[in-house]
């Protein structure tokens, strides 16, 4: 069920929450699945609704700044929280970092691992929910696990129906990717996932960051390669054959080209930008994908843009996409 964000909705989701049941709710990233950390039986059950393996641990969502001693422990690395101190400008916003974990933390959050993901929302119905639950919430993507992430309420419940117990209404989601996860526990900071906190805006506070291996990022499993795939065979524009193209093909541009629709076979078209603007592309990626999943087409050619800023995030997902 999906309710508007009114301040009793927002109590109630709270109490629902409080009581052990799952809520999504928006965040300026993605719609998150959200569930008590406290609760094991609502953590278990966020694994199982997603279909998600209990090796990926989840992210959890804190009103402030002063609620991560709620999660993680810092006393004994001082290197660790001079970092947190650096990025504490960034929040609320689209950035993740990995603690060492307390002690009280459920493991079953952690995926057993000795460090845990946090992050502070910059989306007011994310941040009223949270003050209201006065707890700390453990919040994946509120997709089924391997799909592509939900940007709008609508998307939460086509993919998840009634396992999810509310929806709280936030509308599209500004930034559309999730957020970048950086890693703080290591020699150096390294960004596992990269998002909109781009690695200049990470470089400027923190200069000895490092973007993770690919080996390393195992360690993030949602890192695995086949992530965010629509069902649709998907492709770079680049790459195709336009000799030997399905009957059936829909083009994803990144700005406004001329002839795209005069290929025969192009039953479909989105144009994400104008100008190839990264902020407009990523907050129409995920919705469009899905909605050409939709039209039973026999292949997806999408556009690529530069890596820089935004666009590494962009190309990362579109390349977690791709088979
Ligand atoms: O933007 C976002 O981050 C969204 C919204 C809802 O906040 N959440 C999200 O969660 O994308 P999820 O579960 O779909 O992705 C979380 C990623 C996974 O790749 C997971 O492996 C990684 O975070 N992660 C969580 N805890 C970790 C840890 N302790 N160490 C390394 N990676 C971790
Ligand atoms: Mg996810």
């Amino acid at each position: 069920m999906i309710l508007p964000p009114t301040p009793d909705n927002i109590r109630k989701a709270a109490g629902l929450l409080l009581q052990g049941d799952l809520v999504a709710f928006p965040t300026e990233t993605v719609y998150g699945l959200g569930a008590d950390i406290a609760n094991k039986n609502a953590i278990e059950r966020i694994y199982k609704v997603k279909g998600r393996p209990q090796t990926n641990p989840l992210i959890i969502h804190l009103y402030s700044f002063n609620d991560i001693q709620k999660v993680a422990s810092l006393e004994d690395s001082p290197l660790v929280e001079a970092r947190l101190q650096k990025i504490s400008g960034l929040w609320p916003g689209p950035l993740t970092v990995i603690l060492p974990k307390h002690p009280l933390v459920s493991p079953l959050v952690t995926a057993n691992q000795e460090t845990v993901a946090v992050r502070i929302p910059n989306h007011h119905v994310a941040l009223e929910f949270l003050k209201e639950c006065m707890v700390p919430v453990a919040a994946p993507s509120a997709n089924r696990s391997t799909y592509v992430s939900p940007t709008t309420a609508e998307h939460v419940l086509e993919d998840l129906g009634d396992d999810v117990d509310m929806i709280l209404y936030g509308g599209p989601c500004k930034i559309g990717i999730e957020s970048t996860i950086v890693s703080f526990v290591g020699d150096i900071p390294k960004i596992l996932r990269p998002g909109a906190i781009t690695f200049e805006t990470l470089q400027a506070l923190l200069p000895d960051i490092e973007l993770a291996q690919k080996n390393e990022e195992v360690r993030a499993p949602g890192m695995s390669p086949l992530h965010y795939a629509p069902f649709t065979p998907i492709e770079f524009i680049r790459d195709a054959d336009i000799s030997t193209l399905p009957p059936r093909v829909g083009i994803i541009a990144f700005k406004d080209y001329e002839g795209l629709d005069a290929i025969p076979q192009c039953v479909k078209l989105a144009t994400l930008s104008l100008n190839g603007n990264f902020s407009e592309i990523s907050e129409r990626l995920f919705g469009t994908l899905r909605e050409f999943d939709k039209e039973k087409l026999d292949l997806i050619l999408i556009d690529e843009c530069p890596e820089t800023g935004l666009g590494v995030a962009i190309m990362d997902r579109i390349r977690r996409a791709l088979h």
